[in-house]
């Protein structure tokens, strides 16, 4: 296929995603992902748990540095395949569940209650008997959650346990802002007035999740808790766990000059001063009135120095306002155990997306785009963009495209929409991609994969299997 609008742009910028040896394997030798989208269709995720486990490892090496009492929860939200919740309990750590199905779907895989908790942001009757029956740890957001809870326990007879949600932080004098939880000072109330003696439902810990990545803002919601709890103490009322919840970062990118240069050149070309990189310039989220810019993209911080165990790291060896120690002094001393939720992190570098090309075509434009046969829902998160360049897998060897000339284009998906892409961002490639030819996109297990997955047009949703060096793929169980 030839095309005359798309085999020249020196301008073009790569964003080099980073891959695990795995996925290296993978690539190099590409007959069983071929062989694989043949048997399960495309997409089809392939995943590995020998970086869930190394990334869950990594975490704990950083509680063990500072002798902390800990636990990691899985937050399972950011990927729905079974195999690892399966994985973290053997690991003896835990599951983070965000509705009844996930909850359900752990106990029935034979995970020990007391590694899994509820932290889902609407609980149903029947998800507070199912946690209550089972005795799983239920963090408590508002006044209505606990009414139901404490109906669900005076009929069942059973204890309950609550780990209470807190929010509204203040730093630097501002309060952060969240729909979620109770903020310290009525969370006090609640636990000395309706929780410390309460027959059936037993304060066990505090709880929080922070949107974003600050560190300063996490640091400064632990240093909170912690008069929080020292305020209980004073009046008898122990706190045994204090859960500061995901978020975070991970590194997607291998170079910080790639990632720092797409970022002001896509300023430039929104601005017309050079060609564009993203279809018909979208802006992913800037804002342009009269030639002035408005705001960042609206994009995940794909480059990151300080991430995973980095990132709690830096948190633990925080000081807060009011003590002279570190943080992971203040909660050794109170011989609190830490608790985290990590989702992304977990799965950074366990998951690949692999999606056979069905089509090329141009534009009215004369822009040429790769149609693959999957959806953008079965790769998409909150970010206006996945800024990782894909690999390109020809399918005939043979006909290698290494000597032909590199194209550009826009890779496109199946839904019928004019919006429908599966990157936004303008991709190189060496050669035109062939029909039955592969991209791989690399590192979407975390959210990519099954957060927004859809079955529009009545599509089948992608099979999910697992990756343990052999010559077949294992399915998700
Ligand atoms: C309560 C709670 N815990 C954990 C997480 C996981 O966050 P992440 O995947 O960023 O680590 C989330 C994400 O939304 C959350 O809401």
């Amino acid at each position: 296929m030839t095309s005359t609008h798309n085999t020249k742009d020196s301008n073009h910028l790569p964003l080099t995603p980073i891959m695990h040896p795995w996925i290296q394997d993978l690539v190099a030798n590409s007959s069983l992902l071929h062989k694989s989208v043949s048997k399960f269709s495309s997409p089809l995720n392939v995943q590995s748990l020998v970086p869930f486990e190394e990334n869950i490892r990594a975490f704990k090496s950083v509680f063990d540095t500072y002798q902390l009492k800990h636990r990691v929860y899985f937050a399972r939200k950011a990927n729905k395949c079974v195999t690892y919740t399966k994985q973290a309990a053997e690991l003896g750590e835990g599951v983070d569940t965000a509705s009844f199905e996930e909850l359900a779907q752990c106990l029935e895989a034979g995970i020990n209650p007391t590694q899994l908790i509820s932290t889902a942001a609407v609980k149903t009757q029947r998800l507070m008997e199912l946690a209550v029956d089972n005795h799983v740890t239920i963090v408590i957001d508002n006044l209505d959650e606990l009414d139901l809870l404490e109906k669900v326990t005076e009929r069942t007879g059973k204890q309950a346990n609550i780990s209470l949600r807190v929010g509204g932080f203040t730093m630097d004098e501002v309060k952060l802002h969240t729909r979620f939880g109770f903020s310290i000072s009525e969370a006090k109330k609640l636990i000395l007035e309706n929780l410390a003696h309460h027959p059936k439902m037993e304060y066990v810990g505090l709880h929080f999740h922070l949107n974003g990545y600050s560190i300063p803002e996490r640091a400064s919601a632990i240093g909170q808790c912690i008069e929080l709890i020292d305020a209980l103490a004073e009046q008898d009322v122990k706190t045994f766990h204090l859960d500061i919840g995901g978020g975070y970062l991970v590194n997607y990118l291998s170079d910080r000059s790639e990632w720092e240069t797409f970022h002001k050149e896509l300023k430039r070309a929104l601005l017309e001063e050079r060609p564009e990189l993203t279809y018909r310039n979208d802006p992913l989220g800037i804002v342009k009135i009269d030639d002035t810019l408005y705001g960042e993209a609206k994009v995940y911080p794909y480059y990151n120095e300080v991430h995973k165990e980095g990132f709690l790291d830096s948190i633990l060896t925080s000081n807060v306002k009011g003590y002279d120690q570190p943080i992971y002094q203040l909660l050794r001393d109170r011989e609190i155990e830490m608790r985290i939720e990590p989702g992304r992190s977990l799965l950074d570098q366990t998951g690949i997306t692999v999606a056979r090309v069905a089509f090329r075509k141009h534009d009215s434009a004369g822009n040429l785009l790769v149609g693959l046969e999957m959806n953008r829902t079965q790769m998409k998160s909150s970010s206006a963009d996945f800024l990782l360049d894909p690999i390109h897998l020809p399918h005939n060897l043979l006909d290698s495209s290494d000597g032909e000339q590199e194209t550009f284009g826009y890779v496109v998906g199946a839904y019928c929409l004019e919006q429908e892409f599966i990157l936004l961002r303008k991709i190189k490639f060496q050669g035109t991609p062939a029909v039955g030819d592969l991209l791989v996109f690399v590192n979407t297990a975390g959210y990519m994969m099954h957060f927004f997955e859809s079955q529009a047009h009545q599509f089948a949703l992608a099979e999910n299997v697992f990756y343990s060096g052999d010559k077949e793929f294992r399915l998700d169980s």
